[in-house]
């Protein structure tokens, strides 16, 4: 992904591993700071990802994978690291995914690393296959909605909903992001927008209830949201707000789409009711800015997640294609 700094544009990949060390930039800091984080054992690995360090699925996943291999290479108890970092959140299928390729590979005597790297490097191609498929929904002019962050910071490059929007700038379409500041924890506001503000893509930040307000007065034309699951059924969880966007976008004729690898699809979970709905501190609801701006006597509840039924979704967009609801199970059955 693009970043512009004060020295320049710089290249640089949210997750990556160098010498024994997982290295990723910290994703608390943005946009104020760049900065990074260096994991060292399965406990570092563990913290990054519960505390949000890296977050959004597949950057989970490559992280968890990369955690594996650094486990291996320096002889710490796989069984344990793989518990460790499995439970580090429970909503996204990648980390598990990662995990339990990458002990199968370690088990089938393939060099740790190798297959980490590959792992991390099957995930960008597919984001970038998901930009092509997706950018040929979006046509010039359009003007897009997005939840949460699902960009490179959450994919280590490309990203899943921003990469059809990244391919459709670069073929010179003339398109506009309303980006969801995404509470408690503004993934949108401070991550989304500083990922557009980079690659120089038009886009506006809008509190979350904004949205049914600009699909009403039929300024919105295309939702595009990442996943952290698909049940075998269809039905997806994804940043807390996403159902409330999704039957809004029904009520309003607005395509809904959803943007994953394969990997985010989990055959075991019959339905969206069974998806694991991570519940965060409520002090990320009560505070701002560190601060408390709610009444000592009263409490919070901080779902993390939510589950968008499969009846709301016009399309899931894969690196193989795009699929509607009925072709995406039959092609995971
Ligand atoms: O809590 P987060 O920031 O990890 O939630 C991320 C999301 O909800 C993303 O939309 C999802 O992981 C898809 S990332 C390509």
């Amino acid at each position: 992904m693009k970043v512009k700094t004060k020295k320049g544009i710089r290249d640089m990949l949210a997750v990556w591993m160098e010498d024994d060390a997982v290295k990723m930039i910290d994703q608390r800091y943005l946009p104020e700071k760049l900065k990074l984080f260096i994991a060292k054992d399965p406990d570092d690995i563990h913290k990054a990802i519960k505390n949000m360090v890296v977050r959004g699925a597949p950057a989970i996943g490559v992280t968890a994978a990369y955690g594996m291999a650094q486990a291996s290479i320096s002889w710490f108890d796989i069984g344990k690291a793989e518990k460790t970092i499995k439970s580090a959140r429970p909503t996204a299928y990648d980390l598990f995914h990662a995990v339990d390729h990458m002990r199968v590979k370690i088990k089938e005597g393939v060099d740790p690393l190798e297959a980490a790297h590959d792992y991390a490097l099957s995930v960008i191609n597919k984001c970038m296959a998901i930009g092509e498929h997706g950018s040929r929904l979006i046509e010039n002019g359009y003007r897009i909605l997005t939840h949460c962050n699902a960009g490179a910071l959450a994919t280590v490059d490309y990203g899943t909903a921003l990469s059809p929007i990244r391919v459709a700038h670069d073929d010179g379409k003339d398109i506009f992001v309303y980006v969801d500041e995404t509470r408690p924890r503004l993934q949108g506001a401070r991550l989304t927008a500083w990922e557009l503000f980079n690659e120089d893509i038009p886009h506006t930040v809008i509190v979350d209830n904004a949205a049914g307000h600009y699909m009403q007065r039929g300024e919105i034309d295309i939702v595009i949201v990442g996943t952290d699951r698909i049940a075998a059924n269809g039905d997806i969880a994804n940043k807390i707000g996403t159902y409330e966007k999704a039957v809004v976008a029904k009520e309003n004729n607005v395509p809904f789409y959803v943007a994953a690898p394969v990997t985010t699809f989990d055959p075991n979970t019959e339905n969206g009711m069974a998806i694991p709905i991570e519940e965060r501190p409520s002090e990320e609801v009560l505070n701002l800015n560190e601060k408390r701006v709610v009444s000592p006597g009263s409490t919070a509840k901080n779902p993390a997640f939510d589950v968008t039924p499969a009846k709301y979704i016009t399309g899931y967009i894969t690196e193989k294609g795009v699929y509607s609801t009925d072709d995406v199970v039959i092609m995971f059955d």
